[in-house]
């Protein structure tokens, strides 16, 4: 059983300073690619669905399909809703089995952000289900537009260090979201990201960071960022532009009467599966299911040989099914006390 919460998760990589890479699935084709590329590099994962990307996924369709993949492989797998809106899709997420959702208010003023983080932390934590928040607003395009244009980050946008401290002590969150420069899909000239920032906020609070907006970012600021408290890269844009540049060589270079679907399909989901190796490497995860690691942990049956009790996950995720049992003794024995 291998599917983690981001809280047990991050709580290994901010210990051992690296950073877990977060991949958004757009389709059935990455499931399998990303544990692949996983697994391949003995390294934990965490497959994301963005609530934008609705319109191409069904949530309760998918949902089953990943946990079910998940629980194969024996390297951690952290199944998370990236940038949540609606509370009606975090309780979907978290019926559905997600061990993990954003919740992004970073649109809200901040007391309005911090009222609405601290009701999603009271519901997810109830199932031990991680949450993630974002302050500050990582901007940037929609991600994954069909005609992207690139972005420039703009500072007045950026992560107030003191607000960080407060809305992490009053909202209890696992995981939280910084604006340092970085933005969504494609950057305008070279992402310039603001160290000092970061190192600030890393040091005013003591919860792992997560880098959105990864796309575009080179080797050398990752490894910097990760350095200074970022524990969880979210990717995407990259490795989607990547695919169909592959697709096209294939089609007009390689194989140009090619017929078959499938033989097309798997040049793109090849090529997201190079970038992902890749991107795990830099992030420093690659080989954390290694025998001498410390992360063997979700292996129940330890093959990998995990020993160190330190980085043992918590208590695992309710499903929606243990909710409702729950809920269904607790108002049966009140019934039963009032009838005494
Ligand atoms: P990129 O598409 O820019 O890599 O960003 C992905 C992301 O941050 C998802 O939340």
């Amino acid at each position: 059983m291998a599917l983690i919460n981001l809280k047990d998760l991050l709580k290994h990589a901010r210990e051992n300073k690296y950073a877990v890479g977060a991949f958004n699935v757009t389709n059935l084709g990455f499931i399998d690619t990303l544990i692949a590329a996983a697994e391949e590099q003995r390294s934990p994962i965490i497959l994301q669905i963005a609530e934008v990307h609705l319109r191409y996924v069904d949530l309760e369709e998918i949902a089953p399909i990943i946990i079910s993949a998940a629980k194969k492989v024996d390297i951690p797998v952290c199944f998370h809703l990236d940038h949540g809106q609606t509370l009606q899709t975090l309780m979907r997420s978290i019926r559905a089995g997600f061990t993990s959702v954003m919740f992004d208010g970073s649109h809200m003023p901040l007391e309005e952000n911090i009222a609405a983080t601290k009701e999603v932390v009271k519901i997810a934590g109830a199932v031990n289900v991680s949450v993630e928040a974002e302050l500050g607003n990582v901007g940037g395009e929609v991600i994954g537009e069909v005609a992207p244009t690139a972005h420039a980050a703009s500072k007045e946008l950026f992560t107030n260090v003191s607000e960080a401290k407060r809305f992490v002590k009053e909202t209890g969150i696992d995981a939280l979201a910084v604006s340092i420069g970085n933005v969504h899909g494609f950057y305008k000239g070279d992402p310039n990201l603001d160290y000092e920032r970061l190192s600030a906020i890393n040091s005013a609070i003591n919860i792992p960071l997560v880098l959105h907006g990864g796309s575009g970012i080179s080797d050398d600021d990752f490894k910097k960022a990760i350095s200074l408290g970022i524990c969880k890269i979210n990717f995407y844009t990259e490795m989607s532009a990547a695919a169909v540049a592959r697709v096209k060589n294939y089609l007009i270079n390689e194989k140009p009467d090619v017929t078959s679907i499938p033989d097309v399909i798997g040049r793109a989901f090849e090529e997201v599966k190079n970038v992902v190796k890749k991107r795990l490497e830099v992030f420093g995860s690659k080989d954390m299911c290694a025998p001498e690691k410390t992360l063997c942990f979700s292996c129940s049956d330890s093959v990998c040989g995990f020993t160190d009790p330190k980085f043992r996950p918590g208590a695992q995720t309710v499903l929606y099914e243990d909710i409702v049992n729950q809920i269904t003794n607790e108002v049966i024995s009140s019934i039963k006390n009032k009838n005494k």
